[in-house]
């Protein structure tokens, strides 16, 4: 269960002139960076770690509340198993190295996604990081691994109705409260670098009313100037929620009730 109730994004309009609590973050493109530069792709996965450390630090610097990286789906198990095995070894050593790094700038870490097909050395990195941060809240830190909005979504449902059994119907709270981003907001920016524009079963639930920011760099180049620029784009929008512009005026000035 949550450890905080959120309503949902999609009830409350908020504040655009602030920096987006939540921003989520497609990491792509390592591997035409390595391509780039005649090296093998997994230079790229090597070079995508200190862009995520960059990442961090700038997201932490600009008072981003919630990070949340997608590092690797269920669909990428599909790849070479070279490829496979190289990112779960970048993984278990990053956090090995990271994790006391990440503790002492107040990181919450977190990672969501199906963690059965993962070596017990990792899980049992993941589960150390996990408790050694629990009390922070500078960041929350969440790194989506093996990671599919459709899992999620599904395994949500599954528990939903393990709790009620012949429930006749399910509401969206009772959905919101099993889903694995349940201790967050619902993401106000979603980034997705290295040029292709689709959610690759991201968080598909959660970005209903996200807005979206595609980006040609590709991951490895990413820093806090690439973030600046998703954070001017997003204040530079409207989000509307399904009301109009003359609706969100009335309710910057307070006539008209922020929910419903
Ligand atoms: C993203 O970079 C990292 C992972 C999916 C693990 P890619 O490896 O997808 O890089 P490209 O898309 O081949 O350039
Ligand atoms: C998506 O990247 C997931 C991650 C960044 C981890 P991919 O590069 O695998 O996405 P698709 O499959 O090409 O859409
Ligand atoms: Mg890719």
């Amino acid at each position: 269960m949550a450890d905080q109730a959120y309503t949902s994004s999609t009830l409350v309009v908020p504040d655009l002139n602030k920096v987006p609590r939540h921003i989520a973050i497609i990491m792509d493109g390592n591997g035409r960076w390595a391509r780039k530069r005649f090296l093998p792709r997994m230079a790229g996965h090597a070079r995508g770690v200190e862009a995520v450390r960059g990442t961090i630090r700038a997201a932490i610097e600009r008072g981003v509340e919630y990070l949340t990286l997608f590092a690797f789906s269920s669909e990428n198990w599909r790849r070479p198993a070279e490829e496979v095995s190289f990112l779960m070894q970048l993984f278990i050593k990053s956090l090995q190295k990271e994790v006391s790094r990440l503790h002492e700038n107040g990181i919450r870490f977190r990672v969501i996604g199906d963690r059965s097909r993962f070596e017990p050395v990792l899980v049992r990195a993941i589960e150390a990081a996990e408790e050694l941060t629990a009390k922070n809240t500078r960041l929350h830190l969440t790194i989506a691994a093996n990671y599919g909005g459709r899992w999620d979504v599904l395994s949500a449902l599954n528990r939903v109705l393990a709790r009620q059994p012949g429930a006749a119907r399910i509401d969206e709270e009772s959905i919101n409260a099993e889903l694995s981003m349940n201790f967050a907001p619902e993401p106000d920016l979603f980034i997705r670098t290295g040029g292709e524009q689709r959610i690759s079963n991201f968080l598909l639930w959660q970005l209903a009313y996200t807005e979206f920011f595609f980006t040609d760099a590709l991951w490895p180049d990413f820093d806090g100037k690439a973030l600046d620029q998703a954070i001017v784009s997003y204040q530079e929008r409207e989000r509307r929620f399904g009301r109009t512009s003359e609706q969100l005026v009335a309710l910057a000035g307070g006539e008209v009730e922020r929910h419903a």
